[in-house]
């Protein structure tokens, strides 16, 4: 359930309609609802309810500081897999103790940042960061809390690209080694063992490869205590899918998720983390365009749309599906259309659907790109000099713009000359 509905024959978000917030920005534009955020966290703390637990965002979903704040009030940790990420989380103002950082290239650096800054702990990746990690940890004089992140070798049944969990990704220490990795870990001063780590992928649609790797983990959390490991701490990852579609096959839900958790770790009374991302914003956010021509081709209709394959690059990425409605709410009976909708950039790649039967729509009308909010304004560019879009935040009947869009002399003017020239 999300907060982007029709009323009085036109799209709302929560109690502010669409067309008066792209009257006052602009189009394209992201919009998110802040109600649909804080009931997708709540969902998964609930689900959680009776264990131990902390739910950190994996903001690399959607990471303006607007929606950090909104998941932070409500106690959200943070999922981070950059110092870029780590700074935001901080300038959110949420605590090192609630921010786990995550990732298979954590550089010095950044673990040097995040160790003074404060961490509640990093999920190691390999054995060479985790050299890393206790040099650092050394050199400051404290100790840096880890969990090692196991790949379990299961198949997520997700697209190849967003599949994390098998021996052929380059994510985690394979689980055949973990005794291994956690007596080097254990051995090395700089670093205290707290916990495992496991993340499979994104957008599973199913609970049975979640329940074949949390299995996984439960075996290993009890081969490790008793080897003397203090295993105190789960992280499960993210990934729980969300409806792309009004079909009937929907993911599971939040609390079917938690119930699987229970099921398969709960007699070992560990801490649970989670860090879900998609989940949380994906339906929290729609992407607003405007129609600039529809063009007939020989044996097609093209609508030629304000945004792009750079605003939005789920499409063209991963060949995802975004429903894309009429902000103008269609009249009943009208007959649909089918068109291939494109946008302005140079590539044949710039195409979010094809042969896509919808509500008819003419230039200069606004639609909407539905499940949008998350891995969408974080994975813009400004490929054609297109200015990163603005991102809009509404919250009952207010809204305001948490991101503005740059000038173009903005974009213009990050680049230097060189004397030279
Ligand atoms: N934790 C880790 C370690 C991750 O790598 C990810 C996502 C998450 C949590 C959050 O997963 P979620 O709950 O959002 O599924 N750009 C792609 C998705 C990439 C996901 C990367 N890792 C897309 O647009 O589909």
């Amino acid at each position: 359930m999300d907060h982007f509905l029709y009323r009085h024959g036109e799209l709302y978000a929560e109690d502010v309609a669409v067309s008066e917030i792209a009257a006052e920005v602009g189009t394209p534009f992201y919009c998110y609802s802040t109600a649909t955020l804080e009931r997708h966290f709540r969902l998964f703390d609930e689900a959680l309810d009776g264990m131990e637990h902390l739910v950190c965002y994996a903001m690399k979903a959607a990471s303006n500081q607007a929606i950090l704040k909104t998941l932070a009030a409500l106690g959200a940790g943070m999922d981070v897999v950059s110092g870029g990420e780590y700074a935001r989380a901080i300038a959110a103002g949420v605590p090192g103790d609630r921010i786990v950082f995550s990732g298979v290239g954590k550089t010095a650096d950044e673990i040097r940042a995040t160790l003074k800054g404060g961490i509640r702990q990093f999920n190691v990746e390999s054995e060479p960061e985790m050299e890393v990690i206790n040099a650092v940890a050394l050199e400051l004089g404290v100790v840096a809390p880890i969990t090692v992140r196991v790949n379990p070798d299961v198949d997520a049944k997700t697209h190849a690209k967003i599949a994390t969990g098998k021996s052929e990704n380059k994510f985690g220490i394979p689980i055949s080694r973990a005794k291994e990795v956690y007596a080097h870990a254990a051995s090395l001063p700089g670093l205290k063992v707290i916990g495992i780590d496991v993340h499979i992928g994104s957008q599973l649609t199913q609970l049975e490869p979640f329940k074949m790797a949390y299995e996984k983990v439960a075996a290993l959390t009890e081969e490790l205590r008793a080897e003397g490991h203090e295993i105190k701490r789960l992280d499960l990852g993210g990934g729980l899918g969300i409806p792309y579609t009004r079909s009937n096959d929907a993911p599971p839900l939040p609390v079917e998720y938690g119930q699987l958790i229970k099921d398969t770790l709960g007699h070992l009374n560990c801490e649970i983390e989670i860090e879900p991302g998609r989940l949380i914003a994906g339906n929290a956010g729609i992407m607003v365009s405007k129609v600039i021509y529809i063009k007939e081709g020989e044996d097609r209709s093209f609508m030629i749309i304000d945004g792009a394959m750079n605003d939005l690059i789920r499409p063209a990425m991963y060949e995802a599906h975004h429903d894309i409605i009429p902000v103008a709410e269609a009249t009943p009976g009208v007959e649909k259309q089918q068109y291939d909708i494109v946008g302005p950039v140079c590539e044949s790649g710039d195409t979010f659907a094809k042969e896509r039967v919808m509500d008819p729509v003419g230039a200069d009308d606004l639609i909407a790109f539905r499940s949008a909010g998350a891995y969408g304004a974080v994975m813009a560019s400004e490929y054609n000099s297109r200015p990163l879009i603005p991102e809009v935040l509404v919250h009952g009947d207010q809204f305001a713009v948490i991101r503005r869009r740059p000038t173009l002399d903005e974009m213009i003017n990050r680049d230097t000359i060189p004397e030279w020239l």
